[in-house]
């Protein structure tokens, strides 16, 4: 057994016990960051707080909650959003949190794109923010069922009606995915689980894991520079602070990251406040009737894209298009070719790739959200397999790229 002595202060105890000098050293206070990075770099931080107001809306609301067909859709509309007290802020902040989310997320995923952010070392920073990206995908699915509405009934049809695989027709799987024929109390049941319970303690573990994989190969940074992080953090403690080209996590970093976060809650609850329209489906406040099917059904815009790619092609060329779409962002550190980790206006060709794949996602997102007629059908189409095409090439294009 360890050797320990009698305590001078509460620190000195806990020291003995949980080493809290070395830990606070190692995250916080010994934990380099480059100073070349820009407020992109703080999306992660911002990510962090959306994902506690997300945590903590979530458990006033499970109080009141009602996990059952007949009385989800009240327990909602009537009983948190009219009888509890500011129920309807803690909804209002979920709901708009739910979407900004994916909103912050995408920015930071292609802020990682545009600075190479996933190359050598740092394939499992990758790694583990797509499935912490997989993972609030099944959470806002999951979450859009509660409300039992008419959106949250036919998406859940849909999308479960997905696993048939086309003309492999595995109803079986359907069904046993609901555990029903169609979306019932089994089905509401088993998506509850998932959102209050699985989803959320996977999400806490990938956030640590995520956390964990930036350590050894630290941030990247805004110009693609080689830094040597041990020779750089020696000055800085020498008390060359302004000649270092590193800084603190806490409290240096922290405090340029919590500006960003102060400026980002004013958006934040001004959505909560003055617009969280645009975080509800109109169509969810009539409540679900399974013999009634809505005129358009489409899902939330964080998922256009992906739906988009589904839409435009006979079934099967579409089901395997829309599952190469979920996974293939995963694979980019094995796709990407080339060794530089710099950003994207000096890599030439990849350029170009970048800008395309961005314009065009925001392309696919506006085509999913309208009726798939006329024109729009025919741009969705051209824009899936443009999607495709960027995919095929990339491998292509930063395998002749000039290293830097
Ligand atoms: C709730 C989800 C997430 C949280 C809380 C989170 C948090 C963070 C934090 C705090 C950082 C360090 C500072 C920064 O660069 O912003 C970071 C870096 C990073 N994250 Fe995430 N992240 C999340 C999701 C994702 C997703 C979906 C991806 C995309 C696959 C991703 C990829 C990366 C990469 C590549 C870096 C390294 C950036 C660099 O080295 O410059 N993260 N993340």
């Amino acid at each position: 057994m360890a050797h320990f002595t009698k305590a001078t202060s509460v620190k000195d105890w806990l020291n003995q016990r949980l080493a809290v000098d070395k830990v606070e050293k190692v995250m916080a206070s010994e934990y380099w960051i480059p100073k070349n990075i820009n407020f992109l770099w703080a999306m992660g931080m911002v990510l962090l707080i959306t994902f506690s107001l997300l945590l903590c809306s979530g458990i006033f609301l499970l109080m009141y909650y009602v996990p059952t067909v007949e009385g989800a859709f009240y327990s909602v509309n009537y009983t948190i959003m009219r009888e509890v007290g500011f129920g309807w802020l803690w909804r209002h902040i979920h709901g708009v949190a739910a979407s900004v989310v994916f909103l912050i997320m995408y920015i930071h995923m292609f802020t990682g794109i545009y600075y190479g952010s996933y190359k050598k070392g740092r394939e499992m920073i990758w790694l583990s923010g797509m499935l912490l990206f997989i993972a609030f995908s099944t959470e806002a699915f999951s979450g859009y069922m509660l409300p039992w509405g008419q959106m949250s009934y036919w998406a859940g049809m849909v999308i479960t009606n997905l696993f048939a695989g086309g003309s492999l027709h595995a109803d079986g799987l359907v069904e046993w995915i609901r555990g029903d024929y169609v979306p019932a109390q089994a089905f509401l049941g088993r998506f509850f689980m998932l959102h209050v319970v699985l989803v959320p303690v996977a999400i806490l573990g990938l956030i640590g894991l995520h956390f964990a994989a930036l350590r050894i190969p630290h941030v990247n940074n805004q110009d693609g520079e080689e830094i040597d992080f041990e020779a750089e953090s020696k000055k800085y403690l020498a008390g060359d602070k302004a000649g270092s080209k590193v800084m603190r996590f806490a409290n240096d970093f922290l405090s340029k990251d919590m500006m960003v976060v102060g400026i980002y809650l004013l958006f934040f609850f001004y959505l909560v406040f003055y617009n969280y329209g645009f975080a509800m489906d109109p169509v969810n406040f009539d409540p679900a009737d399974g013999l009634k099917t809505p005129a358009h059904i489409y899902p939330e815009w964080y998922f256009l894209w992906s739906y988009e790619i589904l839409r435009p092609f006979p079934i099967d060329t579409g089901l395997v298009l829309f599952g190469l779409a979920q996974g293939i962002f995963v694979a980019l550190p094995f796709l990407d070719r080339s060794p530089n980790a710099v950003p994207a206006s000096r890599r030439g060709l990849f350029k170009i790739w970048f800008w395309a794949m961005l314009c065009n996602m925001i392309l696919l997102t506006s085509m999913g959200k309208l009726p798939p007629e006329g024109i729009f059908s025919q741009i969705g189409l051209v824009s899936a397999i443009l999607f495709v095409v960027l995919w095929v090439l990339l491998p292509i294009i930063t395998t002749f790229e000039k290293k830097l």
